[in-house]
């Protein structure tokens, strides 16, 4: 995890680099570091603790430099501390890095190191980078203006692992290096000045025009131009490609925190991924894919692949191309499925769902298909991503950018991509009456309508939420595609309110969890799959005997008397439900949240973009 940004220009460089970095502080952020180069030393500044805990270290006044790096810092190697915080410099201070990725073979490249002289201060797995370059750069004979990069590429050829590196010297005060291997890199274009960043909302407001890097090149960046170079230090040509996100899409918009602004957003990022997708009088247009009657035929499963609420956004369209496409559906967890050697091959569609596209265990699973022979589908929020580069097709969903660490508008668009996605099969296949998809494409159509109904009056919600945010554990619970958004309901509580919850099917309660059930302990129940209504409330009811208080989000025909809270929300099809029904859900977790007065954006312990394993 971790992010990174860089500058090189005229302005001075450390209030870019701090401004670049708040921005990417939901990538990680136990504590923060920047390097700037004043005239020909290297200047380096860090703190423990947040981006703007560098303003508190007083030399941070007295930077000049108009060539930078910094560093936001989510721990894998060694505790959040001054010390271990990046940047990082070899022992003579003539190189300083900021690094995200994990180097896996930096102890055998630490003991390699210590034999040869160099010392240590961190615990963090970075530090041998800087020196490992110092040590190519010293035993290099050539004084060239190419030494430094040899330098470089010398030193990433012995790593094992990701990364992302931006690397400055005291002895080249014109440029900056980087290059990356399975972690996220952008460089953006300015009028004399160049930016870098591990994504590209965090440089929006400087440039649109940006360059995204493949594996394993490398780029010197000057302040009036760039050159490009593959593995071998051959010089490439890069094309530049406009991104068309509007800057101010990346910030809070008066909203009060970024997860509320992104709830908020739903509608119209359901709108955009819809786009000119469906007509209700043609098919579904999927232009980058080229799915025939006789391929879709020949399937014998299709895999979804992702981790966390991605991963949930599978589970909740499983059952709706299952039952329109006729082809079984596997929904697993990227980081168990890349370990079990799955039983898949060119029978197989496997498709990834990565918002960011940069998460580590999906990117893996998606390369093992790859090797297994099936056809890759990746379906991402951010072009470019590496997922978009590996996988055989690309959909994108258009949310726009993402920034709070516990994902909303994505999972939405997810769902209704994805739904999409079944359809355009179903036509192609012929697999079930025009009417059925003519009614389901209605739907989707609705859906920014109706979630603008939910959004409209959140009372209820946030009444409830304050009842029930000082308790210890709750329950979620539902049947078919309302267990699948119960998941999702309960992740999100975990993660922003820290409330232990538990996702269940209604159905396996009586199986054991049920036990956990006592006077007062919540158990939030969906009910909008219009088969399972009774046995969904007999469900609410065995809970409710057993002293539990009870909050049901409905869009049924019930008797809401039998309940201690009821929510309801608009009708819609079992197979979408999960896309509007998840609202109140997300609601209620922000609610509690800021009942509890924690930092929604940015809850303990995670990042936005797991590009570790
Ligand atoms: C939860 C959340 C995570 C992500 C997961 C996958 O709110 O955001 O569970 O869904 O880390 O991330 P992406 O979609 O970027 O692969």
């Amino acid at each position: 995890m971790c992010g990174i940004v860089g500058y090189i220009g005229q302005k001075k460089a450390s209030p870019i680099l701090i401004n670049g970095l708040l921005k990417l502080e939901y990538r990680g952020y136990d504590s923060a570091g920047l390097s700037t180069l004043e005239d020909t030393t290297i200047s380096n500044i860090k703190n423990k603790g947040r981006v703007n805990s560098l303003n508190e270290v007083p030399e941070i006044n007295t930077l000049t430099g108009t060539i930078g790096i910094a560093h936001t810092r989510w721990a894998t190697h060694g505790k959040p501390s001054t010390t271990n915080s990046h940047p990082h410099m070899d022992n003579s201070k003539t190189f300083s890095v900021v690094h995200n990725g994990i180097i896996e073979n930096y102890n055998d490249l630490k003991i390699f190191l210590t034999e040869n002289g160099y010392n240590f201060l961190s615990q963090t797995d970075t530090e041998v980078i800087p020196n490992l370059i110092h040590y190519y750069f010293s035993k290099d004979n050539v004084d060239d203006d190419k030494k430094f990069l040899r330098a470089v590429q010398s030193a990433c050829k012995d790593f094992k692992g990701s990364y992302a590196i931006e690397v400055i010297s005291s002895l080249y005060p014109d440029r900056i290096i980087v290059t990356r291997k399975d972690s996220p890199l952008v460089i953006g274009k300015g009028e004399n000045e160049n930016h870098i960043s591990s994504d590209i909302p965090a440089i929006l407001s400087y440039t649109k025009d940006f360059y995204l890097l493949e594996d394993n090149e490398y780029v010197e960046i000057y302040r009036d131009h760039l050159d490009f170079y593959n593995k071998d230090l051959a010089k490439i040509n890069k094309p530049i490609k406009n991104i068309e996100w509007d800057a101010t899409a990346a910030e809070k918009d008066g909203y009060e925190d970024y997860m509320l602004k992104e709830i908020y957003e739903q509608p119209k990022s359901i709108r955009e991924t819809i786009g000119s997708r469906i007509k209700l009088d043609a098919p579904c247009c999927f232009d980058e894919l080229n799915f025939t009657k006789d391929y879709l035929s020949s399937l014998n499963k299709i895999c979804i692949v992702a981790c966390g609420t991605a991963m949930h956004a599978g589970l909740a369209t499983k059952t709706l191309i299952e039952q329109i496409c006729n082809i079984p559906v596997e929904v697993e967890v990227a980081s168990e499925f890349r370990y079990r050697n799955p039983i898949i091959n060119e029978k197989t569609l496997a498709i990834y769902i990565s918002q960011s596209g940069e998460t580590a265990d999906t990117i893996a699973a998606l390369k093992l298909a790859k090797s297994k022979g099936c056809k890759t589908l990746a379906i991402s929020n951010v072009i470019g991503s590496s997922i978009t580069r590996e996988a055989d097709y690309t959909i994108y969903t258009h949310a726009g950018p993402e920034i709070a660490v516990a994902s909303t508008k994505a999972y939405t668009a997810q769902v209704t991509l994805l739904a999409i996605l079944g359809i355009y099969m179903a036509e192609v296949l012929g697999s079930v009456s025009p009417l059925i998809l003519e009614n389901l494409k209605k739907e989707i159509f609705d859906l920014p309508n109706k979630i603008q109904t939910v959004l409209n009056d959140v009372s209820g919600i946030k009444n409830f939420a304050k009842k029930v945010y000082n308790e210890k554990d709750m329950f979620f619970i539902g049947r078919g595609t309302d267990y699948a958004v119960s998941l999702e309901g309960s992740l999100k509580l975990k993660e922003i309110s820290y409330i232990h919850s538990e996702g269940y099917a209604s159905g396996e309660l009586k199986h054991g969890p049920i036990a956990l059930i006592e006077d007062n302990t919540t158990v939030v129940s969906v009910i909008t799959n219009d088969d399972l209504v009774e046995k969904s409330i007999s469900n609410v009811q065995e809970v409710a005997t057993r002293g539990a208080k009870t909050f049901v989000i409905t869009n049924q025909d019930i008797d809401k008397s039998r309940f201690d809270y009821v929510i309801e929300i608009p009708a819609i099809s079992k197979l979408i439900s999960p896309a509007l029904s998840v609202i109140p859900l997300q609601l209620f977790s922000y609610y509690i949240a800021k009942e509890k007065g924690l930092d929604v954006d940015k809850p303990r312990n995670l990042a936005k973009s797991v590009t570790v394993e």
